[in-house]
C-alpha cells in the first residue's frame, strides 16, 4: 500500500483528522481533511470531533491546537519545526516589558510559544489583528503587541491607534522587498498585489490588499483579475492554484521559503498516525492560562464576522 493510501486508512483506524497549514508542501495540503490560515485552523482545531489531531504546520500553531482542544491527542509530526519569530520574545521579556507599562494591555500574534500566550490578553492572527486592536483600543490606554513589529505596524495604523510593538519580525517574510513587486508589476501591469502583513511596511504599501493565507484564496476567487503577485511563502501558489486554476499567479521569487513549514513530508504523517509521536505536551496551569486569550480571540472575531 502507498503512503497516500496507508494515510487515510490509518486515520479512519486512529479516528484522526489531518490539519495542514497553507505553506505545506502540496502532497501534505492534498491530504490533509482541512488546510488553512492560523485562525481557521484553531477554530477547526476547537471544533473537531477527532481524538486525534495530526497538525502539519510549524510548533506553535500544534501548542495552540493542544491549548483550545486539552482533551485530544495533539501530534505534530516532526516536532523541530519551530517558528523563528515566536522564539524571538520569551516570557520573562515579555513580564518585564509589562513591568514597564502596567496599565498596558497585551495582544499577542498567535505565532508565539505558549508561555508567551499565558502572559496576554487577547491573541491574534493575521486575519483579525486588525479588527482585535479595534476592539481594545476602546478599553485600553496602552497596548503592547508582540512579537512581529511589522504586523503590529500594520494592525495599528488601519485600526487608528499607538501600540507599543516588539522588535520581532519573520526572517521568511522580511526577505521580500519593495523592488520585487515594483519589477513584477512592470511585467505584469493588470496583475493584483496580494502581501502578507508580515511583510515590511513598504511592501505592503505597494499591495492592493494585506491578506491572512486565507484571505489570499478568498480574494483571488472572488476578485475579477486573472493575475495575482504573490508576495507570501510559496507554499500558498498551491492553494491559490487550486482555487483558481483559471487565474495566474506569481510569486516575487521562488526563494521566500519557510524551511520550518517544509520538514513536514507524507512519511512523516505516515509515521506519526502509525506512533502517534510527537505528542504536544503543556503543564496544566500554563494551557488554562494561554487558552484565555485565544478564547477571546475567538468571541471577538465570531461576534464580529
Ligand atoms: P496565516 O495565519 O495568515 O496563515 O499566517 C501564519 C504564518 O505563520 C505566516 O507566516
Ligand atoms: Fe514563522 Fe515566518 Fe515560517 Fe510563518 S513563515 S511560520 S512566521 S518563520
Amino acid at each position: 500500500m502507498n503512503a497516500v493510501a496507508e494515510i487515510a486508512r490509518l486515520k479512519k483506524e486512529r479516528h484522526a483528522v489531518i490539519l495542514a497549514h497553507n505553506y505545506q508542501l502540496p502532497e501534505v495540503q492534498d491530504i490533509a481533511d482541512y488546510t488553512g490560515d492560523s485562525l481557521g485552523l484553531s477554530l477547526e482545531a476547537a471544533k473537531t470531533k477527532a481524538e486525534v489531531i495530526i497538525f502539519c504546520g510549524v510548533y506553535f500553531m500544534a501548542e495552540t491546537a493542544k491549548i483550545i482542544s486539552p482533551e485530544k491527542t495533539v501530534v505534530i509530526p516532526d516536532p523541530t519545526a519551530g517558528c523563528p519569530m515566536a522564539d524571538m520574545v520569551s516570557a520573562a521579556q515579555l513580564r518585564e516589558l509589562k513591568a514597564r507599562h502596567p496599565q498596558a494591555k497585551v495582544v499577542c500574534y498567535v505565532n508565539t510559544t505558549a508561555e508567551v500566550k499565558a502572559e496576554c490578553d487577547v491573541c491574534c492572527t493575521s486575519a483579525n489583528a486588525v479588527l482585535i486592536l479595534k476592539k481594545l483600543k476602546k478599553e485600553a490606554a496602552e497596548i503592547i503587541f508582540v512579537p512581529d513589529k511589522y504586523l503590529a505596524g500594520y494592525a495599528a495604523q488601519k485600526a487608528g491607534c499607538a501600540v507599543i510593538p516588539w522588535p520581532g519580525y519573520c526572517p521568511t517574510h522580511a526577505r521580500i522587498l519593495p523592488e520585487h513587486i515594483v519589477k513584477l508589476k512592470q511585467e505584469r501591469p493588470m496583475a493584483k498585489v496580494i502581501v502578507h502583513p508580515e511583510c515590511n511596511g513598504l511592501v505592503v504599501a505597494l499591495a492592493d490588499a494585506a491578506l491572512s493565507t486565507a484571505g489570499m484564496i478568498k480574494y483571488a476567487s472572488e476578485n475579477d483579475a486573472e493575475e495575482f503577485i504573490v508576495a507570501t511563502e510559496t507554499g500558498m501558489l498551491h492553494g491559490l492554484r487550486k482555487a483558481c486554476p483559471r487565474k495566474r499567479f506569481y510569486p516575487v521569487s521562488e526563494e521566500i521559503v519557510c524551511p520550518n513549514m517544509k520538514k513536514t513530508t507524507l512519511e512523516k504523517v505516515l509515521r506519526a498516525l502509525q506512533t502517534l509521536e510527537f505528542q504536544v505536551e503543556l503543564p496544566g496551569e500554563i494551557i488554562n492560562r494561554a487558552r484565555l486569550p485565544i478564547q477571546r480571540m475567538m468571541d471577538w472575531t465570531k461576534k464580529n464576522d
